[in-house]
């Protein structure tokens, strides 16, 4: 027992992911290793309890200590282990160190929900009187959150269309903290030129965030361009199964402290259960992306080509507005599709998708499973018509999130679906 009183504790600090027994060799494997090989062992100890190959669930709301001695040394030290639930777990650090080494990024802070991962970074970052300014095609629901909420607290939220870099450069301030951009957007997958974007946070002395949900580590890694943040919902390709719900923020140890310290206070975390499924997606994503870019690609074509389609978005066809931003700095281009059927009301365009047999109507991307709707009738079904135009969300438009069923079957399915 130390003998003089214990100084009082920093108790706002809550430690980062402790590093994994034995997980340096890893570390250093990481830093060369490919997208797949990050998959199957990246952020995982060698050596695990019980000699498994798999991580153990660990369920437990808190962790206990030896003896006071053990407690003033973890405080004192800032020793990495785990102290209560909400701080983290086992479970959630082993798949925060995974979806890092993915990023190319120092920490990864994990969260229950996208949508929890952006609310958290935006309460982290911002206090009243700071402003932001987003790309109007980002996530409707994470522009809801600054324009209903964070305006609560008062901090000001600009809104300029997206890619239009002087635009969004004359909506900064002195006040300005954050530039917010999602690349590919959805559903109209235009691209970022994260170059230009960056310098401008850069000149202006203003951090960066891209939400790459769409993109995934593996076909873009904006820390490498030099945005400050990542968002993913890990709902979609990390996750991968249609089966689970979270959402992670990459970026420095630095910049995500306050991030995982808010977290921390919050307690927008993940059971272990969930953790180690998202930990057992992870095993397949690459893999999985692969294929995604493939059925993306092929059925992009295919649609172009058809007699009953007007118009594809995808940012892998050279008829695309953001094509050259999306060949130079992606991988490849993803598995999400919107098409306009041609001289179609929005009842026809629903028939098509009733007709569809294999992709299933629903919302969300980035399952094996294809996913198919009408975004009229789907996500903007409750607005304004008005308000749909300058969404850019006609009646005739339908999103197809292709899985990873084969190629071929998805297309003669489409085929058969477009029949008159
Ligand atoms: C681009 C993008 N970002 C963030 C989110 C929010 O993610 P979640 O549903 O996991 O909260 C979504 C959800 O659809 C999304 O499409």
């Amino acid at each position: 027992m130390a003998n003089t009183t214990p100084k009082p504790s920093n108790s706002t600090t809550i430690p980062a992911s402790p590093a994994a027994p034995l997980a340096s060799k890893i570390t250093k494997l990481e830093q060369h290793a490919g997208s797949s090989t990050i998959s199957v062992h990246g952020g995982e100890a060698r050596c695990k309890p019980s000699d498994a190959i798999t991580d153990s669930i660990v369920c437990a709301s808190t962790y206990t200590f030896e003896d006071t001695d053990t407690i003033i040394r973890f405080i004192e030290n800032n020793e990495q282990r785990e102290e209560y639930g909400r701080y983290g777990n086992p479970n959630e650090r082993v798949v925060e160190r995974k979806l890092a080494a993915l990023d190319g990024a120092e920490d990864a802070v994990i969260y229950s929900s996208g949508m929890s991962a952006m609310v958290g970074l935006l309460m982290a970052k911002l206090s009243a009187g700071d402003e932001i300014v987003f790309f109007d095609q980002c996530y409707h629901r994470s522009r809801e959150f600054c324009f209903k909420h964070l305006s609560r607290f008062g901090v000001v939220t600009h809104q300029v269309p997206t890619g239009d870099y002087a635009a969004m450069e004359a909506a900064i301030n002195e006040r300005t903290k954050l530039l917010v951009s999602e690349s590919p957007t959805n559903p109209h997958l235009t691209c970022i030129d994260m170059e230009q974007f960056v310098a401008l946070g850069k000149s202006c002395e203003v951090e960066t965030l891209i939400d790459a949900t769409l993109a995934t580590p593996f076909n873009v890694r904006p820390l490498q361009f030099g945005v400050d943040y990542v968002l993913h919902s890990a709902t979609k390709y990390l996750g991968g199964h249609n089966d689970l719900l979270a959402g992670v923020i990459s970026g420095s140890k630095e910049q995500l402290e306050s991030v995982r310290n808010l977290r921390g206070i919050m307690g927008g975390i993940n059971s272990p259960h969930n953790m180690y499924l998202l930990q057992r997606g992870l095993k397949t994503f690459a893999l999985r992306m692969q294929r995604h870019n493939e059925n993306g690609q092929a059925i992009a074509e295919f649609l172009e080509e058809h007699p009953r389609i007007d118009r594809v978005y995808y940012p892998g066809l050279p008829s695309h507005p953001t094509h050259a931003i999306a060949k130079q700095t992606m991988q490849g281009f993803g598995g999400l599709i919107t098409f306009l059927v041609k001289d179609a009301d929005w009842r026809e365009t629903a028939s098509i998708v009733d007709r569809v047999k294999l992709a299933r109507i629903g919302p969300s991307l980035g399952g094996v499973e294809s996913l198919i709707e009408q975004p009229l009738v789907m996500s903007y079904f409750q607005q304004t018509p008005e308000n749909r135009k300058k969404f850019g969300i006609p009646d005739n438009m339908i999103r197809l999130a292709c899985g990873i069923e084969n190629t071929q079957d998805l297309i003669d399915d489409l085929q058969q679906a477009l029949e008159r």
